[in-house]
């Protein structure tokens, strides 16, 4: 295992990322971290992380500083080096300006991090402070115009530190660095599978629930799939997943989960059919925001009357993902009162959480749900919004519109998967504006529904930008909803980016 001590670097995950990418296991925590915790964890290998502040700052962040009599390897990456560097008695220039971009590095023969890489290559550099003095005991390892000490090494005592971002692809030469500092300084193995973090996770799970119980909200989304499957697999029938079916989901979506966890998985699963008390509390109303609302908060209250009906729930099981827990700052609480989380679960019951993804990227996690045996159409499985139908129905919701969705909706996701689409397009729905225009359809006049086609390309969802679907794919999609949905008689194609528009249209 690599740890890697987080001082606030916005590249820090990409630490982590990389490396697991190697075959061997790595964690980003807090810079916090005492050396008796530190030893607990046993690690082949410590890398310090970038991060905003000067080593000379007030404020800045420290490690504790006995990490360095561990007799384990340490890298440090901008300021984690400058860091050591202060440690260990070498100079730090402090500097207003900041050096960002691109740089071009110059090393010296016969180092042991660059080994295998040229002698000019280029790097990213993002700092402000530079070190201009190595301490005593370090060898200046590679330079740059603007730099003096862009790279330096301690080889008796393992200690290495860069001033530029190797993690970050744009340093050429940076995985092979990485790759150096963990194979051979830190004689990691790279045998880190997925298969061999299941049977780590199913040990830690048993050993955490012991003979009591845990009680899982199921959505059938990436996340909560994946750790019902995990969960499943270490305790069996201690697990209890409630799904909640608001009867805003897409076709056949609530009867794939049953098929899967119930009976494939063999899961205690209990299936709420919320339709009419979601709907009804719906009736009337168009405003988006006030929708979503409602369906959250109805979402909470039918979880906690079906959640009140059982006994000895120990555990509340969440499909938190590493990159939920770095965005707020690596501290993450063990033991909460559940109505912070999963919304208003009575004052008096109190669960501890279980969140077994807390280590792993979004990708790793579908990649953990194949191991599990999870089909398919689960793991790969595009997001979903929470209010489902409920925001691509615009305005107010009915059975035949929420219906008119559905079934565009199930056509549209055909026609995509069949022309090998689906896995290049983040997301693609239909939604329903509140329109009808007139067409004509067998020579009859018909005052029908416009359905829009909504298809995005994204990173992350914070951008997208509209899906090129060929034309003809788009002709298909087209004329078999106008023929086989009712109601509609004409299909429009979102053109749009975000911004300015959003992926959803309400
Ligand atoms: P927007 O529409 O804001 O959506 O561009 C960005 C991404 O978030 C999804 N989304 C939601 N996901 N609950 C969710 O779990 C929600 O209420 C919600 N609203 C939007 C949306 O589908 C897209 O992937």
């Amino acid at each position: 295992m690599i740890l890697v001590l987080d001082f606030g670097s916005q590249y820090n995950q990409l630490i982590t990322r990389r490396i697991r990418e190697f075959g061997v296991y790595s964690e980003l925590h807090s810079h916090r971290l005492t050396v008796e915790e530190i030893k607990e964890m046993n690690p082949k290998g410590i890398i310090l992380s970038g991060g905003p502040h000067s080593v000379y700052g007030e404020n800045s962040f420290r490690c504790d500083e006995r990490i360095f009599d561990l007799e384990i390897p340490v890298l440090g990456i901008c300021y984690g080096m400058q860091l050591m560097t202060h440690h260990f008695g070498g100079v730090v220039e402090r500097a207003n300006e900041r050096e960002y971009g691109k740089a071009e590095i110059n090393v010296q023969e016969g180092t042991v991090l660059f080994d295998g890489t040229p002698m000019d290559q280029v790097v990213w550099m993002s700092h402000s402070d530079k070190i201009i003095e190595a301490p005593e005991g370090f060898k200046i390892e590679a330079t740059s115009s603007s730099t003096p000490v862009a790279a330096m090494s301690n080889t008796e005592k393992q200690f290495y530190g860069v001033q530029f971002h190797p993690e970050v692809r744009n340093s050429e030469y940076g995985n092979d660095l990485l790759k150096n500092f963990v194979f051979h300084v830190s004689k990691c193995s790279g045998d880190w599978t997925m298969a061999n973090f299941i049977d780590m996770e199913v040990e830690k799970i048993r050993e955490q629930v012991g003979d009591r119980n845990v009680l899982c909200a199921l959505s059938g989304g990436v996340d909560s799939s994946v750790v019902a499957a995990l969960i499943h697999k270490a305790i069996g029938d201690q697990l209890t997943c409630i799904f909640v079916d608001h009867g805003l989901l897409r076709k056949n979506e609530g009867d794939t989960v049953m098929e899967t966890f119930r009976d494939q998985f063999h899961m205690n699963i209990i299936r709420v059919d919320a339709e009419d008390r979601f709907l009804s509390k719906l009736k009337g109303v168009s405003d988006p925001e006030q929708k979503r609302k409602i369906i959250g908060n109805e979402f909470i209250y039918v979880f906690d009357d079906e959640a009140a009906k059982l006994e000895n729930m120990d555990f509340l099981a969440q499909g938190t993902l590493y990159t939920d827990i770095v965005e707020s700052g690596t501290e993450t609480a063990q033991t909460i009162k559940s109505h912070h989380n999963v919304g208003g679960l009575p004052e008096d019951m109190e669960f501890q959480l279980i969140e077994p993804l807390n280590t792993l990227f979004k990708d790793e996690v579908r990649a953990l749900g194949t191991e599990l045996g999870l089909p398919d159409e689960i793991v790969w499985r595009q997001p979903f919004p929470g209010p489902g139908l409920g925001i691509r129905v615009l305005g107010e919701i009915t059975p035949e519109k929420v219906e008119i969705v559905r079934e565009s909706d199930a056509i549209l996701r055909e026609e995509i998967q069949k022309a090998g689409l689906d896995r290049d397009i983040w997301q693609y729905f239909t939604v329903l504006p509140d329109i009808r225009s007139v067409g004509v359809m067998g020579d009859a006049r018909t005052y029908d529904y416009a359905i829009g086609i909504r298809a995005v390309t994204s990173i992350d969802g914070m951008t997208s930008d509209w899906a090129r679907i060929p034309w003809d794919v788009l002709e298909k999609i087209s004329v078999r909803i106008v023929n086989e949905v009712d109601h509609i008689n004409r299909v429009l194609y979102d053109v749009t980016s975000k911004p300015p528009a959003t992926i959803e249209w309400e």
